[in-house]
């Protein structure tokens, strides 16, 4: 009979204690499959004392990160503490020091990743990520390895359960972003300080994951373009129905001629796209491979259980490479795709503008729109306000960004333009 392996765990909150349940439950299955026995042998924390709901040894829990770092028993490091550092430093010191890594942190591997894992390959250990994007949905080791065969076009994905959850929300009730917001917050849905969620940037971290695996280059948050959802109103939402659309916070990176683009913002997508029907604080990441075709991956994107889950599955994969001696299996990042600037972005638009409704208002429009090359798809201008600002809605045909922002510089100048209350990006259709 095999020693078990010794692993050493970061971390005991949601996640780590998902982990520590899942094992409880399912721990002669995890076992036989694994192929070796395994131990959680020491588990950091901040406060011992904390109660945690769930059955733990309190010897196996300590407040210094070396007992498992410096422990040369521990074979395997699972860092489920969250934020840049210490996690960072940690998982830094685990790999250099020959310990295999699971973690699901995004920021981490966002900012650090290609650092990593170079260090991983060095030392010939692991390093798998799986929960760090979209919870417990299995996208990561598709992406490494079951889809290795395609050249990845596109991927698309709802990856923000809270933004999902407000934008979902508010299509359903008609509601205003800042009340659904606070009843969001109100639920636990919501964070307190909700800024990385609902302007984007947690999108935005989990985009670079997914691209630099689609795509197999370097890319950092920084280059991804990024906007929230803060500015969506229940009238956005009810022209987007008119038109047939639902809108949904998108993480997209596409492959162009000239480079990689990678934004995260809200989107017009036709409503039968099977991303339109991704409701409330569910995840789900579309893509186009040249080979596969169109795929859908769907399914919880947080949450202690189903993010356990994607950790066990790392865990498994690591303790099976092990035994068989056959670490650091695959290799990522190979080459050097620059990602296109903003400007350079081809796609549609859906712009609403107040005006005052007098005569000939559209014609100057329509004229300043087309001094800058852009083509309108539909319009619609509602009600007779007697002088007073009236909305008029715009879907364009696709034309570059740059050319977009020239146009509205323009209109936003005309005297009978009241403001440009909303602009959005809309996505086109299926092949
Ligand atoms: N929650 C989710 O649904 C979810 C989904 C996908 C990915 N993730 C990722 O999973 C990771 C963990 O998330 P979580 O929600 O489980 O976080 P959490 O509930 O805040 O738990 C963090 C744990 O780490 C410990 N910890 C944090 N900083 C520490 C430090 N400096 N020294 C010692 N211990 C420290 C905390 O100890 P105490 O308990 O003593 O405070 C706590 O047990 C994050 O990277 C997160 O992005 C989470």
């Amino acid at each position: 009979m095999d020693k078990p392996v010794k692993l050493g765990l970061l971390g005991l909150g949601t996640v780590g204690a998902g982990v520590c349940r899942i094992l409880q439950q399912n721990r002669e299955v995890i076992y036989k499959r694994a192929g070796t026995p395994f131990e959680i042998a020491k588990i950091l924390v901040r406060d011992p004392e904390k109660q945690r709901g769930i059955e733990v040894d309190p010897r196996l829990l300590t407040t210094d990160a070396a007992d498992i770092l410096e422990d040369p028993e521990i074979a395997v490091v699972i860092e489920l503490m969250g934020g840049l550092e210490p996690a960072y430093q940690y998982i830094h010191t685990a790999l250099d020091k020959g310990k295999h890594v699971v973690t699901a942190n995004k920021a981490v591997i966002a900012s650090h990743g290609a650092r990593l894992i170079r260090l991983a390959a060095s030392r010939g250990v692991d390093l798998y990520y799986e929960g760090s994007v979209a919870g417990g949905i299995p996208i990561i080791k598709p992406l490494r390895e079951s889809l290795v065969g395609n050249r990845i076009e596109e991927i698309m994905g709802i990856v923000n359960g809270t933004t999902n959850y407000i934008l979902t929300r508010m299509t359903q009730e008609k509601a205003d972003f800042t009340d659904v917001l606070a009843e969001a917050q109100a639920l636990g849905y919501a964070e307190a300080d909700p800024a990385a969620d609902i302007e984007g940037h947690d999108a935005a971290h989990k985009l670079v994951i997914l691209a630099s695996l689609a795509f197999q280059t370097p890319i950092s948050t920084h280059e991804v373009y990024c906007e929230g959802i803060s500015k969506i109103t229940a009238e956005d939402i009810a022209f987007a129905e008119h038109f047939g659309y639902t809108i949904k916070l998108l993480a997209i990176a596409k492959r162009q001629p000239k480079g990689i683009e990678a934004r995260v913002h809200p989107t017009f997508v036709p409503n039968r796209h099977p991303l339109a029907a991704v409701h409330g604080v569910f995840n789900a990441i579309f893509l186009r491979g040249d080979a596969v075709g169109e795929l859908m991956f769907y399914g919880r994107g947080a949450g202690d259980l189903p993010t356990g889950s994607a950790v066990i599955a790392d865990i498994v994969d690591v303790l099976r490479n092990r035994k068989r001696g056959s670490h650091h299996r695959v290799e990522t990042l190979w080459q050097s795709i620059p990602v296109e600037a903003m400007e350079d972005v081809r796609t549609r638009y859906y712009i609403r503008l107040h005006a005052v409704d007098r005569p000939g208002v559209l014609a100057q429009v329509a004229a300043n729109f087309g001094a800058e090359g852009v083509s309108i798809e539909s319009m619609i201008q509602q009600g007779r306000g007697q002088d007073q600002p009236v909305p008029i809605v715009f879907i364009t045909h696709e034309v570059e960004e740059r050319q977009m922002r020239a146009s509205l510089a323009r209109i936003a100048t005309l005297p009978s333009i009241k403001d440009i209350a909303n602009v959005i990006r809309v996505e086109g259709g299926l092949r």
